[in-house]
């Protein structure tokens, strides 16, 4: 149901064109007028930055050249004006592809994207924050190319591309069909909360009925994490797809589920609890205890307290954990009592 309303909202949203204009789209100007706590904050979010036109791309720009080497294959990424171009050569023959988008701000990494004669491709080799360089895109390291073609990138499914791109951006899908040509870097209002066009209309026509919005502050706890759970992963998705222990640690909705703390129907675990969607992550570990102490210790309906510390709560029992291959620390959200190295799910 949920998943059938984002949709829906995808295909209404595509209907509105923005322009680009600092990182701020038209449409977030025109709801900063009357939202501006949610407007402001929105545009330095990881989030709104998911992924980046290659002309404004920040890594892009401040890496001029990028170099990396796996056997007898040698990969660059070089800027030429204000586009990047993604070669590789195998010391005999030589391929080159403008890049065309830049996925992630690149905390876990940021992949490239090029389109050649209709096919898509992900660039098998990413930039990793922690390494300020190059390394293999997480996927691409135990598929061992048997020829140059093969190691230019990973070759996306028709179905796959349309997915990518949803993910990371706005106004990219119509019909289930990738289309470029409008589309919004980074995941702006109207993605999640669909087309804003009649709302606007409806305000200025004072017609009520017009300008309702579908209301996500109204979602419960499993719907928001559903709603989350289109791109964060749903418990469902993880759990079929058979990904067990310590590589499903990025997926949050499906580690908080698996904890003893989830309740579905309580909105002190709701995402939105702990997170606001239009304000970057808070990283100060202690912002959190509050979220914790509203089950844990004293209170209506509490769950018992911690005999440990009243301090702190997450960096005992959301502990960070590096994801093989991804150069990343995830906070797993399978909130317990944490033994070493263990990952039951
Ligand atoms: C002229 C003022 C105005 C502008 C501009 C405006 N809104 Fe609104 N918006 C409102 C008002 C008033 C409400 C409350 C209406 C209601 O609840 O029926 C509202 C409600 C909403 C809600 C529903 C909130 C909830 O309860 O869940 C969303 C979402 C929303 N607006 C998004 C946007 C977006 C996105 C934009 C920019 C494209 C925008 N608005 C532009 C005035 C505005
Ligand atoms: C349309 C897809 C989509 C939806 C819906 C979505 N997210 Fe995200 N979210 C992303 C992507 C993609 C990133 C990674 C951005 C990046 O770093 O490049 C992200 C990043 C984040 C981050 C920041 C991670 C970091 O380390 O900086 C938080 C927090 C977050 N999302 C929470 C939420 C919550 C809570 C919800 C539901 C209210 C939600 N997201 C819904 C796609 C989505
Ligand atoms: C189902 C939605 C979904 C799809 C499909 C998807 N992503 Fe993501 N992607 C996310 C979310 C959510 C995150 C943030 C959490 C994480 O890092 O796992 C993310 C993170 C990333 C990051 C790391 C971001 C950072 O800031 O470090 C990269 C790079 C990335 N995705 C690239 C891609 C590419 C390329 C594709 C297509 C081949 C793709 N993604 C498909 C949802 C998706
Ligand atoms: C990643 C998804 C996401 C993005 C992007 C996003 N929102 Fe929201 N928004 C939500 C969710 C989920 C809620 C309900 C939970 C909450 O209130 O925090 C919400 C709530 C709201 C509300 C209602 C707040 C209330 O207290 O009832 C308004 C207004 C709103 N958003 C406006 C915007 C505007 C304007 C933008 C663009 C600048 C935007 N949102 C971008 C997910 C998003
Ligand atoms: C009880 C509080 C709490 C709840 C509920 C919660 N989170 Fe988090 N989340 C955190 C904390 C704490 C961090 C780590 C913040 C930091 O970087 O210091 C975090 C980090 C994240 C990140 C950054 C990547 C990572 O894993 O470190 C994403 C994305 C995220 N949460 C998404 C979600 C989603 C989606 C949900 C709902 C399924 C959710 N969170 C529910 C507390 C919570
Ligand atoms: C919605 C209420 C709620 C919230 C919010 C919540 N918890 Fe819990 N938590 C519970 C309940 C209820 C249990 C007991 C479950 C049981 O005994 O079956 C529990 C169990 C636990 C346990 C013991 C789990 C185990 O492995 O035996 C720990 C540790 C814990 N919570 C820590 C936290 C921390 C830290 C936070 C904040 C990041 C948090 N909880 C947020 C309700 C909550
Ligand atoms: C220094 C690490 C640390 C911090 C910080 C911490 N805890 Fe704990 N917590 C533990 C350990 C270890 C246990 C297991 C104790 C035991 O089994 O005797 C525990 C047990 C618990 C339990 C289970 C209690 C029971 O009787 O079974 C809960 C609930 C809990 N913690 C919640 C919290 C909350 C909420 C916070 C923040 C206010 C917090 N913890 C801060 C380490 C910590």
């Amino acid at each position: 149901m949920i998943l059938k309303l984002a949709a829906t909202i995808v295909l209404a949203a595509s209907m509105i064109r923005a322009a680009d204009d600092g990182g701020v789209s038209r449409t977030q100007r025109e709801c900063a007028a009357c939202h501006p706590a949610q407007a402001k904050p929105h545009p330095v979010t990881s989030m709104a930055h998911a992924m980046e036109l290659v002309p404004e791309c920040r890594i892009l720009k401040q890496h001029p050249l990028m170099r990396f080497t796996e056997g007898k294959y040698s990969y660059t990424i070089e800027r030429k004006g204000d586009q990047s171009v993604y070669s590789i050569s195998d010391g005999k023959e030589a391929r080159s592809y403008p890049i065309g988008w830049a996925f992630g701000q690149g905390l876990a990494g940021q992949t490239y994207v090029f389109e050649s004669n209709g096919t898509f491709f992900q660039t098998r080799v990413s930039y990793y924050q922690s390494i300020d360089g190059l390394d293999l895109t997480l996927g691409a390291s135990n598929i061992k190319p048997a020829d140059i073609d093969e190691a230019i990138g990973i070759r996306m499914a028709p179905q796959e591309a349309p997915q990518c791109f949803n993910c990371h951006a706005t106004n990219s899908v119509e019909a289930k069909k990738l289309v470029t040509g409008k589309l919004i870097a980074g995941l702006q209002c109207e993605r999640c909360h669909g087309s804003a066009e009649n709302h606007l209309k409806g305000i200025k026509e004072g017609n009520p009925g017009l300008a309702a919005m579908p209301k996500l502050s109204s979602f419960s706890t499993e719907q928001t994490s559903a709603f989350c759970g289109q791109c964060h992963r749903t418990w469902e998705e993880i759990a079929a797809s058979g990904q067990m222990g310590v590589v499903n640690v990025r997926f949050q909705p499906y580690r908080l589920t698996t904890s003893k703390c989830y309740d579905t129907d309580d909105l002190r675990i709701s995402c939105t609890a702990c997170h606001n969607p239009h304000q970057e992550i808070d990283r100060t570990a202690k912002d959190y205890d509050s979220k914790c102490q509203a089950c844990h210790g004293g209170g209506k309906r509490a769950a018992m307290a911690c005999k440990v510390s009243t301090r702190n709560c997450v960096t005992c029992h959301m502990p960070k954990v590096e994801i093989p291959g991804s150069h990343h620390q995830f906070f797993d959200h399978e909130i317990r009592i944490v033994k070493t190295n263990e990952y039951p799910h």
